[in-house]
């Protein structure tokens, strides 16, 4: 097997992507989600993996702010992330994760939240206990953060526009 590149996506990369992620979710909703949220300009960092020159992964971060007081504390989403079920349990997710998280801090980000299986999550460092004290819609044991620096522990998450039509 090839090694994984994981590299920035590129205009030209939006089909391929959206058939990636429809396939690893079995619906159109994430794919939607990935074309509201380019739409919009709240995209952060988008990164597909390819290997043997096909994308057979990606992952996408959004502009979430912490709204605590007056204060609007920028932050990143973590969605979506899907792996082409022919290629999943290959370390894809896993090197599209690393990856972009040192894009992440390269860039400044403080803090990632994500919604998601805690089993798979909690590998890469994000924590329930980190996010147990944000207001949110989605408040739960899947609600998730990273934080790299320091960052507030309470406030309102206010998620990009394009989540709330995801049901
Ligand atoms: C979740 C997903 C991105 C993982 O990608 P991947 O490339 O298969 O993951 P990796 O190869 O890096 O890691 C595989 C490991 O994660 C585990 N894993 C995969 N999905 C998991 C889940 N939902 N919960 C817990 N563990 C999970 C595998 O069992 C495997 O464990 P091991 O390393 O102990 O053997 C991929 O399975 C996928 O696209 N799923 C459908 C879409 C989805 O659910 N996305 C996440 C939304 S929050």
């Amino acid at each position: 097997m090839s090694a994984v590149i994981i590299r920035p996506e590129e205009p030209g990369d939006e089909a391929a992507i959206a058939r990636v992620v429809e396939a690893a979710f079995g619906n159109p909703g994430e794919a939607l989600l990935i074309e509201a949220l380019r739409a919009d300009g709240d995209v952060v960092l988008s990164l597909v993996a390819e290997r043997d020159g096909e994308i057979r992964g990606h992952i996408l971060f959004s502009r979430l702010f912490v709204v605590k007081d007056e204060n609007r504390i920028p932050a990143v989403a973590l969605a979506p992330l899907a792996v082409d079920p022919d290629h999943q349990d290959e370390g894809i997710g896993t090197a599209l994760i690393d990856e972009a998280h040192l894009r992440l801090q390269q860039k400044g980000e403080d803090l990632s939240v994500v919604l998601g299986d805690p089993d798979y999550y909690g590998k890469f460092g994000y924590t329930h206990e980190r996010a147990r004290d944000f207001a949110s819609n989605y408040q739960g044991e899947a609600l998730q953060a990273l934080a790299w620096n320091d960052t507030p522990l309470e406030g309102q998450l206010v998620y990009p526009r394009a989540f709330s039509a995801l049901s």
